[in-house]
């Protein structure tokens, strides 16, 4: 079978598909408070996503993440997940997703065989909550959380990206949360995509190393070799559930292990999320003379592009101008 290899060996088996470039929050370090979304024929069709995902699982990837904006909103999202979930060839369909539709999804999302949900959770108070989100409501992604955990998904893990003053004092209290619950916990260094208001990103770093000196203070951290196939490194607490990642792309690099693109819901292929080198898939998709054939053959070639790494830099005004809400992380 042909698979994805780039330039510098490293083998593509993984997939990130954005099906949405619209949330119901409106997080800081994601979006312009004022944003506007794509109009409906510049993004793929439900139709069109599946032939993409198939074809990618027939060049070999195992694994497909879906994302967003958030992907639940999306009509038919639900659909597509249970038709990309029995993709035969495929051994893990995740989703990223900011919780706050899981009352009404979790079981859905459990029948379409999603194995595991990283939910994303920035806080446990409600007015930081509301301030760092715009638009969310804390209880409903608290009790989205509850019934994701009663519906038995293989792995729960919740995600906060840290910002220093904002909430880089509820590290311990996030461990704690996830502990209480037995799911995991990444902790995420935010990454400079699009210009965001609300705060100088620079001034808001606070790295993984400060973080697990804090979480140090009151936790045990055991080193684990554990992988998900991301970008986390992580401990696991002793005697408890719960692992801590790390996911440090400005203090500890972790290209040289990426094996990983991302599909946004214009249908351009990314090859890199710090970097702007893309194939326009929609457009051969949506040509007359249309040959599955040639797509598998232009994402094969789009391998050749792949940058090496990221070019992040949060000292200097971001040079990759698409905001988070296009790529989903
Ligand atoms: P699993 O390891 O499968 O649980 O997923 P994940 O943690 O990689 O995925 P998730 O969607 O939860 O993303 C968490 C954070 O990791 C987000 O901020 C992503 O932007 C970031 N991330 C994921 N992949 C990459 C990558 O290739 N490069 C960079 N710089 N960040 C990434
Ligand atoms: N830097 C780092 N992580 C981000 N996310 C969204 N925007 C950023 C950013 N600028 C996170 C979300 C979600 C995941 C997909 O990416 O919090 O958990
Ligand atoms: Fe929406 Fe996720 Fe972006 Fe927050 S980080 S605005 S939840 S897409």
């Amino acid at each position: 079978m042909t698979k994805l290899i780039d330039r510098f060996g490293r083998t593509v088996d993984y997939l990130r598909i954005s099906i949405t470039d619209r949330c119901d929050f409106r997080c800081v370090y994601c979006m312009a408070e004022d944003m506007t979304f794509l109009p409906r024929n510049q993004i793929l069709s439900l139709e069109e996503i599946y032939i993409l995902a198939k074809t990618f699982v027939e060049l070999g990837v195992k694994k497909i993440r879906i994302t967003g904006g958030e992907p639940l909103v999306r009509k038919g999202a639900l659909e597509l997940l249970q038709q990309i979930g029995g993709l035969n060839g495929l051994h893990e369909l995740v989703i990223t997703t900011n919780g706050s539709q899981l009352v009404g999804t979790a079981a859905i999302l459990k029948a379409a065989k999603v194995k595991r949900l990283n939910i994303s959770l920035d806080t446990l108070d409600a007015v930081k909550f509301k301030e760092l989100t715009r638009t969310g409501n804390l209880q409903n992604v608290l009790n989205g959380i509850q019934t994701a955990k009663k519906e038995g998904f293989e792995r729960i893990k919740l995600n906060a990206v840290v910002l220093k003053n904002r909430n880089h004092d509820e590290v311990c209290d996030l461990v704690q949360f996830a502990i209480n619950n037995e799911i995991d916990i990444s902790f995420i260094e935010e990454m400079p995509l699009g210009v965001v208001e609300k705060h100088n990103r620079a001034e808001a770093y606070y790295s993984s190393d400060e973080i697990r000196a804090d979480l140090e203070k009151r936790f045990r951290l055991e080193k684990s070799p554990d992988k998900t196939g991301g970008p986390s490194d992580y401990f696991q607490i002793p005697k408890t559930k719960t692992r801590v990642g790390f996911i440090s792309p400005h203090s500890h690099n972790f290209c040289s292990t990426c094996n990983r693109v991302r599909l946004t819901v214009e249908g351009r292929l990314l090859l890199c999320l710090g970097n702007e080198h893309s194939v326009d898939l929609k457009e051969m998709l949506r040509s007359p003379d249309f040959n599955a054939e040639n797509l598998k053959q232009a994402i094969v070639n789009a391998m050749e592009i792949k940058p090496e790494k990221h070019e992040f830099n949060i000292q200097e005004q971001p040079v990759i101008f698409r905001y988070m809400n296009m790529t989903g992380g």
